[in-house]
Formats: structure tokens, C-alpha cells, sequence
């Protein structure tokens, strides 16, 4: 993410996409890289390596990524699709496209894929630079890129000329313990400065422009803090359900897939101190900061709940444990709500309520900030209670915008109060672009900067706040609790919120109305 109006020139390069017939290449990387070169931001002399264990010859595997990017190429967000395949920018795709068949984890395959490279980037002329996508099952991420070292592939001077890195994607993990092992892992083959961890959150618009928000504004920044804010709720919240990714999702559940990599990167966002310059070591290492801030998390912080069946949006849903490939007495959490502190000046005393989960009444990510009460009720008709508090929500998906609510004067000869809103909303300010969330993350990785990636100690310390939440819940034997699909999820999160404070409440997961008149 460069701080520049006219963006840099990617440097040449090869990438190579591990996992070239996987869901992760069809439905993103490759219409990622398609809208990239769109706005001109892939580099002339570029290529791509699909490497596999199914044996595809180069064109069939570029006409089945070309047949499906009609499908995935548009902007989900946008009100007009910005479909339709420009077949001038694909047949430069289609020229660039190579396909390399092998087990990843035999030594053959790095032998058959260092041949391949060399003579190929010879024609391509990308200057030996090399891209590594590991868009594979996390199993893989160690054993490849200790392939990679010991086939030289990920070789690199100091100098970095030519470049070679490799983007690691999520999960980073499952616990403290295997996150860092696979740090060490891949720290004994690369240097940090080469690692790409990806967390695919951070390449959505709205996530960046908490940084705008907060610091190329000075209107935010001073009630920043304890004495102005009374809590912040985050809420990312789904429709969805498990969809086909019940043997991933039964071993894996609502908490290490979505907070200590997602859901925590929004409240870094929101809670890092200003970084001293817009550098990516600037910016992670005020996040790294804010990690280690974090209270560790205890049982009573956190509430977890499992879908039952319901309906969402109309549609009728079944049980979680009657899903595909989930265990029929599975305990696994679809949601999690907890209570997160940061212990340090800023923010010490102020709570922090967070939660996720699957089969919620509407799909909806935000950030939403409570400024504390008013002093006094000086209105007739007024009492401290009745007041409504000012929040700030900012709208992560969809409807993306900001919204700060307020009380007005309602028109009419008496002081009569009405609550009201200031909306900034991206569509109507901003002509939407193709974008698919992935396109600034690959970006990045082209031109060398890391500020959106995850350094080694960031993601150690994000498993270290929720660790003992995983292990009480492997130890315990309780049932866990059920909540209907559709409904906003167990009656216990309420409690994390009414025992802080008298009346305090969650949020209604709901998308915005549109405007009323009182
Ligand atoms: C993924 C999780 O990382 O993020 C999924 O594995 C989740 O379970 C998804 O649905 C949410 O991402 P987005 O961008 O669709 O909000």
C-alpha cells in the first residue's frame, strides 16, 4: 500500500501459484490479477506458474481459469458488475500462463520446477524476481517452503536484486504453539523481509481507511481514548454457514478462523497508537505494539455458541451438526463473542466487545465506537438514561461508509430532541472499481511492501490472547450451547455487555436503513 497518488511500477517477475486448481487461484488470485492489469499495474514482463498434483496441460488450465472469471471478476460490492472479460487484457494472461504438474512434496517436483522457472524467465525477461503464492492447504506451507531453500528457489542476495518471496496464506496455525513452529520453519529458509503473510481482510478498502480516518484527520484523534470513548463493539457477522468447508471449519470453529488473524487486525487498526510515517515497519510495529497490549483472554471473557436450525433471510437451515463432513455431536463454536482489554494508557479501563459468527440474521461487518454520555440532561424532557450516547459506526461490509449519530433539534416551536446521522458512503462518493479485495495485498507483494502483512511476532502474539480460551474449551466436557440460525446468536454474549454495565447492548445485527425522518 503506497502512499502515493500514482502507483509505482510493479517489478518484473514470475509468480508461482501452488494450489494452481484450487478454489483460492480461481475465485481470487486470478480475477485479482486480472483487475490488476486493468489499471495497468501488472508488470510487462510478468508470468505465471500454476504448479499441482493433477496433470493439466498450460492451456487447459488457463481456459478453465478464463471460463470461470466472468463468474468472479466483478466488484460483489458494486451496484453495476463490472463484468465482461476484455479479451485483449486476457489473451496477454493466456500468453503468460504456464502450468507445472508435480507432488510438492517430492524433491522431483523443485528439480522440474527450478527447470521450468529458469527457462521461462529467461524468455519472460522478469529479471529472476520471483513471486511464491502458497495457496494450498496449511499443512503444505512448512514442508514447501523448506523445498523452496534447500532447491535455492527463494535464494536471495542482500541486496535483493532479484527479489524472491513467498506469500504464506491463512491459516497461520492453529495455536500458539504450531504458529510458532512454522515460524521457525520458514525463518530457517527465508528471512522476514521475504515473508508474506496474508490476511485477506486488510486488503479490503474500508479496513485502510481506518488509517486514513484516524490519522490524516485531526478531528478523531483527540477523543481517541479512555476519557471520550465509553466502549467499541466489532462485529463481523455472516449469513453464511459452513457451505462446503465442514472438514476444514469442524477442526477449526469460529475462533481461530476469524479473530485472532481477522477480527483483530480491524481492532489494531483502531487501536494503534499513530505510526511516526506511513513506513511498513513504522505502521507494524505500532500494531505489534498494540498486540502485546492486549489482556490475555480468560474463560469469562469470551461466550460461544453453535448453529442450530432457523432461517436466515427466509430461507430455512439446518443444524451445523447435520452439515457435510461436520461430526454429528460436534462441539465446534460457529460464534464467539468476548471482552477484550488493552492494558495501556489509552485505552486502559475501556472494554472492547467482539464477536463473529455463522448463520446470522444479516451479513454485516462493522466497527462501531460509543462516545461516552453527555455530562448533563440540560433539555427539558431530558434525563441522562433517555439520552442517546453519539457513535461513530464505520461499515466494513457492506454499505461501506461511516456513519456518526447525533441528537438534533426536531423542527417545531418546542426543544424537542431527535437522533440523527452524517453518512460518508464509499458508493456515492467514489466511482466503484473491479475489485475483489485481493488486488492491493498481490500489489504489495510486487512492489515489496509489507505494511499490510503480518510479521512473525504479530501473529505469535495474537495466539497468545486467545490461547487459554482453546485450551479451556479442549479440556471441557460442557455441552456447548445452541442458537437458532438467524437469530443473533446465544443469550449468554448478552451477559458480556449487561454485567460491565447496567444497559448495556449488543448492537442489532441488521443492514442500515435507509434514511427516516422523525
Ligand atoms: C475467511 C474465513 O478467512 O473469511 C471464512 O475462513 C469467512 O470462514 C471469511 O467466511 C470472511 O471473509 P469475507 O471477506 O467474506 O468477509
Amino acid at each position: 500500500m503506497t502512499e502515493s497518488s500514482a502507483p509505482k511500477p510493479p517489478d518484473p517477475c514470475a509468480m508461482v501459484i501452488f494450489g494452481a486448481g484450487g478454489d483460492l487461484t480461481k475465485r481470487l488470485l486470478v480475477p485479482a490479477l486480472y483487475n490488476l492489469a486493468k489499471t495497468g499495474l501488472i508488470p510487462d514482463n510478468f508470468l505465471i506458474i500454476g504448479a499441482d498434483i493433477a496433470a493439466c496441460s498450460s492451456e487447459d488450465w488457463a481456459d478453465s481459469l478464463h471460463a470461470a472469471l466472468a463468474e468472479f471478476v466483478g466488484n460483489p460490492n458494486a451496484e453495476d458488475q463490472l463484468s465482461g472479460i476484455d479479451p485483449a487484457i486476457w489473451s496477454k494472461f493466456a500468453d503468460r500462463m504456464h502450468y507445472v504438474q508435480g507432488d510438492f512434496t517430492k524433491d522431483e517436483f523443485y528439480q522440474l520446477l527450478t527447470t521450468k522457472l529458469e527457462a521461462l524467465e529467461n524468455t519472460h525477461g522478469t529479471s529472476g524476481n520471483r513471486l511464491f503464492y502458497l495457496a494450498v492447504a496449511d499443512r503444505f506451507f512448512g514442508p514447501i517452503v523448506t523445498q523452496l531453500g534447500a532447491a535455492k528457489l527463494t535464494a536471495q542476495t542482500d541486496d535483493a536484486k532479484p527479489w524472491r518471496r513467498v506469500v504464506v496464506e491463512k491459516p497461520f496455525g492453529h495455536s500458539l504453539e504450531s504458529a510458532r513452529a512454522l515460524n521457525q520453519t520458514i525463518l530457517q529458509s527465508l528471512a522476514e523481509s521475504q515473508i508474506y503473510r496474508i490476511d485477506h481482510f486488510l486488503g479490503k478498502e474500508t479496513v485502510q481507511n481506518i488509517l486514513a480516518l484516524r490519522f490524516a484527520n485531526s478531528l478523531f484523534e483527540p477523543l481517541w481514548n479512555r476519557d471520550r470513548i465509553d466502549h467499541v463493539q466489532i462485529t463481523v457477522a455472516e449469513t453464511v454457514g459452513v457451505e462446503s468447508r465442514g472438514k476444514f471449519y469442524d477442526v477449526t470453529g469460529a475462533l481461530r478462523d476469524m479473530v485472532p488473524n481477522h477480527v483483530f487486525q480491524l481492532l489494531a487498526m483502531v487501536t494503534m497508537e499513530p505510526p511516526t510515517g506511513f513506513r511498513p515497519e513504522a505502521i507494524r510495529d505500532k500494531k505489534f505494539d498494540l498486540f502485546t497490549a492486549i489482556e490475555t483472554l480468560g474463560e469469562d471473557d469470551v461466550v460461544r455458541g453453535q448453529y442450530d436450525e432457523g432461517a436466515v433471510s427466509g430461507q430455512s437451515c439446518i443444524a451445523y451438526r447435520a452439515e457435510p463432513n461436520v461430526a454429528p455431536t460436534s462441539n465446534t463454536e460457529t460464534y464467539v463473542a468476548m471482552r477484550v482489554c488493552i492494558n495501556n494508557w489509552r485505552w486502559a479501563g475501556v472494554r472492547f466487545y467482539i464477536r463473529t459468527g455463522k448463520h446470522l440474521p444479516a451479513r454485516m461487518t462493522e466497527i462501531a465506537i460509543r462516545f461516552k454520555q453527555a455530562p448533563l440532561a440540560a433539555f427539558q424532557d431530558t434525563s441522562l438514561e433517555t439520552l442517546p450516547p453519539n457513535w461513530l459506526i464505520l461499515r466494513i461490509q457492506p454499505d461501506e461508509g461511516i456513519s456518526l449519530k447525533f441528537e438534533a433539534k426536531h423542527p417545531g416551536q418546542t426543544m424537542r430532541l431527535a437522533p440523527v446521522a452524517m453518512e460518508f458512503r464509499y458508493a456515492e462518493w467514489f466511482t466503484p472499481q473491479a475489485n475483489i479485495g485481493y488486488e492491493t495485498l498481490l500489489y504489495d507483494c510486487m512492489i515489496g511492501d509489507q505494511t499490510l502483512f503480518q510479521r512473525a511476532d504479530m501473529v505469535e502474539e495474537t495466539w497468545r490472547v486467545v490461547q487459554p480460551v482453546l485450551d479451556h474449551w479442549a479440556a471441557s466436557s460442557a455441552a456447548i450451547p445452541l442458537y437458532r440460525s438467524g437469530s443473533p446468536g446465544p443469550a449468554a454474549a448478552d451477559e458480556l455487555l449487561s454485567n460491565d454495565a447496567k444497559g448495556r447492548t449488543w448492537r442489532d445485527i441488521a443492514l442500515p436503513q435507509p434514511h427516516k425522518m422523525s
